[in-house]
């Protein structure tokens, strides 16, 4: 019964029977019964993520998502880990490792969305752009030319703005959960826009069609936190025209930045050989490039 309710691993048995001081007390089934579910009880990986996920909007995330987060919470956090895998784990630990998972997932996810409804407010990026949106597309495609097919990764809510670019444009376009998709799809049929909404993990999916152009706006600096190998491998993966990467203009706290400009996005793609427009508006600075 013990082990259908936590489902533990047998590592957490032994562990179990360790804390206990039963290696060799076979003969102790209560004790060994308490024990199990004590040393069991705050440290079960499922556990763990259930916290995590109780706090919106991180609740619309994948379980596998949330793991990859706290494996690599404990890359970095050797003491706990071992405490992890010893069963050791204290209701202070668990605290620290939800609080820090949560911030980073916060950094790449959460903080994004503001609301659950279907308009440009319920999330930040959009909403950042509501003046501008008409105007940014306008230049981008003074530049590229009218696209048929639009790529648009990490999307957000910016199908919202489709309309403005066109009736008979192909949209494909990728998220990160089922219920942001889900919301999408409904949008596009319930507006006419042609297209399909793709749930998908960026850092992972590697399936990309031949577009004309391709959005990456505001994503390669919430994807990856450390290094620049991430943006580096979509930038070559996606087979488009185009690619309009954006990046903010702001920090934080809303100040403007001092230098806007990205020099490792800069560098990265003269290395490559491509060139490059730059287009700034408003809080946004966007790099117009041609593959
Ligand atoms: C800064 S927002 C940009 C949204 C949109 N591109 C825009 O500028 O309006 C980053 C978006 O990427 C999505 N995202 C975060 N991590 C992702 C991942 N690993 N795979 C796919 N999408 C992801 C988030 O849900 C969020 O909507």
């Amino acid at each position: 019964m013990c082990q259908v309710r936590n489902e533990a691993a047998l590592s957490d048995y032994f562990n179990a029977f360790r804390v206990a001081d039963l290696r060799k007390g076979w003969g102790q089934p209560k004790l060994i019964l308490v024990s199990t579910f004590r040393c069991l009880h705050i440290f079960n990986m499922e556990e763990i993520i259930k916290k995590i996920k109780s706090k919106k909007p991180l609740d619309k995330l994948d379980d596998e998502f949330v793991k990859g987060f706290i494996n690599n919470f404990f890359k970095t956090n050797f003491k706990l880990n071992k405490k992890y895998l010893e069963g050791k784990l204290k209701k202070k630990d668990l605290e620290i490792i939800i609080k820090n998972v949560r911030n980073e997932l916060n950094k790449s996810y959460a903080q994004f969305w503001t609301g659950n409804k279907l308009d440009l407010k319920s999330h930040k990026s959009t909403k950042e752009r509501l003046e501008i949106y008409q105007r940014v597309y306008d230049h981008i495609f003074s530049i590229t030319g009218e696209p048929k097919i639009v790529l648009d990764l990490g999307c957000g809510l910016n199908p919202l703005t489709y309309s403005y670019i066109g009736k008979n444009v192909y949209f494909v376009c990728v998220e990160l959960t089922d219920y942001d998709c889900d919301k999408l799809r409904n949008y596009f049929k319930q507006n006419g826009i042609k297209g399909e909404v793709v749930k998908a993990d960026l850092r992972t999916f590697n399936n990309f069609s031949r577009v004309d152009i391709c959005f990456m706006f505001k994503i390669l600096e919430s994807l990856e936190n450390k290094g620049h190998l991430l943006a580096e491998h979509l930038i070559k993966s996606v087979k488009a025209d185009y690619i309009i990467v954006s990046f903010s203009t702001v920090d934080i706290k809303g100040r403007k930045m001092n230098y806007p400009r990205r020099g490792w996005f800069e560098i990265m793609i003269k290395r490559l050989g491509f060139d490059f427009e730059i287009y700034e508006d408003y809080n946004e600075i966007f790099y117009i490039v041609k593959k």
